[in-house]
């Protein structure tokens, strides 16, 4: 028979079975054990009363019934106190979701990437050529011989042959330098394609010169040639017109061709674009007022002198060819007033497109 004190026992135990519950699950199951119809220690209890004397059951009656109510008492308690506790967890389903970090285009790869989907839709090919070049594909190939005073608009960055001798034996301008410009891929590609062609060639070129917010030493251009047997200067004012338009996303993008002097094109032209035209708002700092025309790129019919030094008819091929710079037109597009911030590294700048 159960004695007082082993009932005691069992409170005490149950009591502190409850203050120590850390869920409601575990807290259910300490209360089945406990209160439970069937195999509850509790009303395991109260079942055998009748089987207590008179005596016995004055005894333990009151006492089991106090302690049934006392527990209930402190699993109500536990169960509120738990219940509070997981609703403070359960998470806000109302608020936005945390951010997830993914990598992205630098500004540059980005302008890249639309300039080649735009000339690809108007079935140009994209190709490439070797950022350190020979100073005959850089200068002489194209119309630019030693000792020309046009060499002098490109400062360039001449690299120290590694095998003096070597170069002496081949000397035939065998010289190397950082390409100053992307116009040595017009060389590379005729002289290994038969035309009728059109390609693009996005690339760096680099040029020796003090740096401020317009330049850069290490800077990007995109070549664009396209050699046929009746291609003309009209022929170029189109493209580049669908190209503006485009890549501006403006089908009234004002832009306007300018005579200009490059040994490789005759005709030599620039190609200027209202910055009246661009958004609302946009700023360069230096030296541009809201209505300036800005020089965008060089374009031009192809020289003879270049046909022939990559062994084409000149008489028989026309070609029209331009150069822009990638880095003015990001700077255009997405307002940036400064073309060193693009290699500054600064994350603040590159995380904001
Ligand atoms: N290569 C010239 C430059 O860097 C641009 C250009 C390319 C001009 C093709 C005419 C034709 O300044």
């Amino acid at each position: 028979m159960l004695r007082k004190s082993k009932l005691k026992d069992i409170f005490e135990k149950t009591a502190k079975e409850i203050k120590n519950a850390d869920s409601v699950s575990v807290l259910d199951n300490i209360r089945f054990q406990c209160l439970g119809r069937k195999k509850g220690l509790i009303t395991s209890v109260l079942r055998n009363l009748k089987n207590l004397s008179i005596k016995e059951k004055r005894e333990i009656g009151p006492l089991i019934q106090k302690i049934q109510k006392e527990l209930k008492k402190l699993f109500d308690e536990k169960e509120k106190e738990l219940s509070k506790k997981t609703e403070k967890n359960i998470s806000d389903i109302t608020l936005p979701a945390q951010k997830i970090q993914a990598g992205h285009f630098h500004p540059l790869a980005k302008v890249e990437k639309e300039i080649k989907e735009i000339f690809s839709s108007m079935s140009f090919s994209v190709v490439e050529g070797p950022e350190i070049e020979t100073e005959y594909n850089n200068f002489d190939a194209l119309n630019i011989p030693p000792n020309h005073p046009a060499r002098d608009m490109w400062d360039t960055f001449w690299l120290k042959p590694t095998n003096s001798k070597e170069q002496i034996i081949n000397n035939k301008n065998r010289k190397l330098l950082l390409r100053t410009h992307t116009s040595p891929v017009q060389v590379r590609y005729m002289q290994t394609h038969k035309p009728p062609f059109q390609i693009i060639a996005p690339g760096r070129a680099f040029r020796y010169e003090a740096t401020d917010a317009f330049h850069e030493t290490n800077f990007y251009q995109v070549e664009g040639l396209m050699v046929g047997e009746k291609i003309s200067l009209a022929n170029l004012k189109f493209i580049i017109e669908e190209f503006l338009k485009k890549f501006f996303d403006d089908p009234k993008m004002e832009f306007r061709f300018v005579p200009s002097y490059f040994p490789f094109v005759e005709p030599g032209i620039q190609v200027d674009i209202r910055m009246e035209k661009l958004s609302v708002g946009h700023k360069l700092s230096v030296g541009h007022k809201k209505s300036d025309w800005l020089e965008i790129m060089g374009a031009g019919m192809v020289h003879p002198n270049v046909f022939k030094a990559v062994g084409y008819d000149s008489l028989k091929w026309q070609g029209f060819a331009f150069g822009m710079g990638l880095d003015r037109l990001a700077m255009l597009k997405y307002k940036i007033s400064d073309i060193r911030l693009f290699h500054s590294g600064d994350l603040r700048f590159i995380n904001q497109i």
